[in-house]
Formats: C-alpha cells, sequence, structure tokens
C-alpha cells in the first residue's frame, strides 16, 4: 500500500516596504511548521527598513529594488519578475508592499499572489484607511486578505477579520489593533493557499472547493 502524497513545500516570496510585522507572523509560522512553506526571498523599494533586517536575521535572501533604478513602471516590475523568476517562487506575498503592480506582473501570478490591506473592503482602498473611518464615524475597521488582480485593493476577499472603533480613538490605536488582527489572519491564509485549500477562479476565492462570498471567510 502507498501512502499519499504529501504536498511538496511551497516556495514564498514576500514584498515589503517598511516595518515588516507581518513578514515576521510569516517567518515565525513557517518556521514552526504551521505554514508547509519556505519564505526564499524578502523585496523592499525601500533601504535599510526593519523588514530587511528581519528576513536577514532569519537567513532569508533579501533584495532591494528602488524606484528611482527604473523610473518606468514597467522596467521595475520586469525586474521584480525577473528575480522572483530566478527563485522559482510559487506564490507572491505582498506585507505592507506600497507600490502598484503593472498588469502584466498581476497577470504572471494570477491566482498566486495576496495582499493584506488595512481596512474592510471594499471600504477605503489607497491610503489613510483608519483616519478615512474615523471621519466617517465608523464603528468597526479591521482587515481584508485577497488576492491580487490589477484592481487596486479590489481582487476577490480571502478573510477579513474586524475590530471595534471606540469614542476616543485616534487613526494609531485603530491601526494597532487592526495590525494585531493581521498578525494571525495572514499565516492562516497563507496556510491555506500552501495546503492548496485555496484557490482563485471565476474571479472568486474558492477554499476547500466552496466559493467564498463577497467578503471572504467567516463574515458576517
Ligand atoms: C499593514 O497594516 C498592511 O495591512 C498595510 O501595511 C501595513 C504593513 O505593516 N498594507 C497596506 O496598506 C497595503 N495597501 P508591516 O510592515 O508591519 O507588516
Amino acid at each position: 500500500m502507498s501512502l499519499p502524497n504529501p504536498i511538496p513545500s511551497k516556495r514564498i516570496a514576500v514584498l515589503i516596504s517598511g516595518f515588516g510585522s507581518n513578514l515576521q507572523a510569516l517567518i515565525d509560522a513557517c518556521n514552526h511548521c504551521y505554514i508547509n512553506a519556505e519564505i526564499v526571498l524578502v523585496v523592499s523599494n525601500k533601504a535599510r527598513v526593519k523588514g530587511l533586517t528581519r528576513a536577514a536575521e532569519a537567513g532569508i535572501d533579501t533584495a532591494v529594488i528602488r524606484a528611482q533604478e527604473y523610473p518606468e513602471r514597467i522596467d521595475y516590475d520586469r525586474a521584480l519578475a525577473d528575480l522572483l523568476a530566478d527563485y522559482s517562487v510559487d506564490l507572491v506575498v505582498l506585507a505592507g508592499f506600497m507600490r502598484i503592480l503593472s498588469t502584466d506582473f498581476v497577470n504572471t501570478y494570477h491566482g498566486r499572489m495576496l495582499n493584506i490591506h488595512p481596512s474592510l473592503l471594499p471600504k477605503y482602498p489607497g491610503l489613510n484607511t483608519h483616519q478615512r473611518a474615523l471621519d466617517n464615524g465608523d464603528k468597526e475597521s479591521g482587515c481584508s486578505i485577497h488576492f491580487v488582480t490589477d484592481e487596486l485593493d479590489g481582487g476577490p476577499i480571502i478573510l477579513q477579520a474586524k475590530v471595534p472603533i471606540f469614542a476616543d480613538d485616534d487613526a494609531e490605536r485603530i491601526a494597532q489593533r487592526v495590525n494585531s488582527q493581521e498578525l494571525t489572519s495572514y499565516p492562516l491564509v497563507v496556510k491555506w493557499f500552501c495546503e492548496n485549500r485555496l484557490i482563485m477562479r471565476d474571479k472568486k476565492a474558492w477554499l476547500d472547493n466552496h466559493p467564498l462570498g463577497p467578503n471572504g471567510y467567516a463574515a458576517e
């Protein structure tokens, strides 16, 4: 009798621009075998950010691709794609990567690229999400994890986590509350992907062969 084939460990590249708390959560989850994958490369568009230090301390290859070196977006994204191809990456994880990616790049990683965004999408794509939630008098905020398509912060949602907004909150306090949710939510979603349980098909996210609703998994 032969045993079922184990799922081969996936090769992940994480793209960052800054502090890298989500990167750290993913590094820890891989190191503890919660996620069946290896982070083989961390790319930043900014030099000397904390996320690069975290990657180096974990023994992960790092690269900095600065926008100044590639004034044309298409050239930047080609350099990025070439680098990821060198590492035979299965999954691209955007973890606070503050650049818009070209359609060509997005198509190359169709169904194989995830993003985390600090709002309950489709509310507040783009920047300053927490201040915008405060200004609108919202009573809750959160994070959204979604597949990346060429619509900014607009791909199919996989999972959202909600937090309350209190009367005396400021944007920084909400950001911290949301971030604490991000650090458990993102590893869970990446784990699903690496177990071949999560796919994108027909412009929807599917988990365990079931299409997820417009707000993703476990939303009301
Ligand atoms: C996270 O809050 C993430 O949701 C946000 O950047 C932060 C990165 O934090 N992403 C975006 O705003 C993307 N539109 P980190 O560097 O500590 O992981």
